[in-house]
């Protein structure tokens, strides 16, 4: 088992490449120097190429919200894993339930992207996770079995060396009500297990899984003290440095 903490931030569609370099150039001065732990930020496509610009010789990485499920071609208005890549970005989210329900991403084309950017060399976040009504008719982890098990469908255990999981319960998201540490660290154990099934138990083991759904710098060293919580993925409390440098320290600092 050798799973390093890791925080995201998720900035959805917020902020010009302006703010960026600026957040950026504020979160570079004051993160503390932890080679113990990971931060990436994921970013809006136009703010990218200053973004990874920005974050040069820093230990912020930098990955898209978003990716194009096939190469280069006839897609207008799409973005392709090249183009990524060409830039220096390192990461890409996949599954987030915004692109789920608002998008209407379906699960055979969450498999699709999972498959593109796993071939480019990417890094994928795979995000997975219930809706109040699912929770509420006790079907959480039949949901969560269905959506790793459809996205994870083909692949080897050699491909999926990069991937990362989040579980983000979507009645979490952006409403201010985080899942208990209790219940997320159960969903956790869940989805550990399933990884461990489809993929093998070792690979579930070393297997990064991070809780998003409502993370600020007062409630995430509770979260993250659980043993199968390795890290976060924080939308609003990552929009402003304070807060996301407390959300780091604090953290980072709960597992160690
Ligand atoms: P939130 O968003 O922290 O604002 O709840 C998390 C996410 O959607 O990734």
């Amino acid at each position: 088992m050798n799973r390093l903490p890791l925080i995201v931030a998720n900035w959805k569609m917020n902020k010009t490449h302006k703010d960026a370099q600026k957040l950026i150039l504020d979160l570079k001065n004051s993160i503390p120097a932890n080679r113990l732990g990971s931060v990436v930020l994921a970013l809006p496509y136009t703010s990218l190429p200053i973004a990874v610009e920005t974050a040069a010789d820093s230990l912020l990485e930098i990955a898209a919200q978003n990716v194009f499920k096939a190469g280069d071609g006839a897609y207008t208005g799409e973005v392709s894993t090249n183009m990524l890549v060409a830039l220096g970005v390192k990461w890409v989210l996949v599954g987030h339930s915004e692109r789920r329900t608002t998008f209407h991403e379906t699960e055979e084309q969450i498999n699709k992207k999972l498959k593109t950017i796993l071939t480019s060399g990417l890094k994928p976040i795979l995000c997975v996770g219930e809706d109040s009504m699912e929770r509420d008719l006790g079907v959480t982890f039949k949901v969560l079995a269905r959506q790793l098990g459809s996205a994870l469908e083909g692949f080897s255990e050699t491909e999926l060396a990069s991937l990362v999981l989040a579980y983000e319960p979507v009645w979490a998201i952006g409403t201010g009500v985080n899942a208990t540490s209790e219940q997320a660290q159960e969903a956790h154990i869940f989805l550990r297990e399933t990884v461990g099934e489809l993929v093998g138990k070792e690979f579930a083991q070393s297997l990064d899984i991070l809780y998003g759904g409502s993370v600020k710098p007062d409630n995430v060293a509770a979260l993250l003290a659980q043993p199968d919580i390795d890290g976060a993925l924080v939308g609003g409390a990552s929009l402003e440095s304070a807060s996301f440098i407390n959300v780091i320290k604090n953290g980072l600092a709960s597992k160690y």
